[in-house]
């Protein structure tokens, strides 16, 4: 089932995802019409809380890249903790489906140490790096309540207030299903 992506403003947003329990209500079903909602979206990442779930579970697939350098990683993260970011920052241009035709540069560093449990609650601790990182550092933000507008400099940001208000609002084009804060 396709769910509706929650846009800029929802307070959901902006909460700190919970620890997921294996009991979770509906956990595979859930994970599923993720799965489902970011095919249908050409995303690459979708983050619980962008469908209206505030707990600590996202889903990534680096396959869409088109970057020999990035293995294709298909997965799913649940209850992750960064452990340890370092490398080189690098600036690449973020978008989102909670910020439909928005892209702006941002700095990260390029290398992540993440402890995440798999579908199964298995535990895992692995590095990853280039793209695969990227995506995992953008949809980890989501479920500490952060996007990637946060990591533009005021000036930039004072620049997209408009644009970001008229998201919330639903004043924008986009085709794939969306619940918008502002009615
Ligand atoms: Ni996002």
């Amino acid at each position: 089932m396709i769910l509706p992506i929650v846009a800029y403003g929802d307070p959901v947003l902006r909460k700190k995802g919970s620890k997921v329990d294996a009991d979770y209500p509906g956990l595979e079903a859930l994970i599923f019409n993720m799965w489902e909602t970011m095919y249908e979206a050409h995303g690459v990442g979708l983050a619980a809380p962008q469908v209206g779930r505030s707990i600590n579970l996202f889903i990534i697939d680096t396959g869409a890249f088109d970057d020999e350098k990035t293995s294709a990683r298909k997965q799913v993260f649940i209850n992750s903790e960064i452990l340890e970011e370092s490398g080189e920052e690098w600036e690449y241009e973020e978008g989102c489906l909670s910020i439909p035709h928005i892209r702006e540069n941002v700095k990260r560093l390029s290398k992540l140490k993440i402890r995440y449990q798999n579908e199964k609650f298995e535990t895992f601790e692995e590095e990853f790096d280039g793209l695969a990182a990227r995506v995992i550092q953008h949809e980890f933000d989501h479920c500490q309540g952060l996007m990637f507008v946060d990591h533009v400099s005021q000036l930039k940001k004072r620049l997209l207030k408009n644009k970001l208000l008229n998201i919330s609002k639903g004043a924008v084009r986009v085709d794939y299903k969306m619940r918008f804060p502002i009615r």
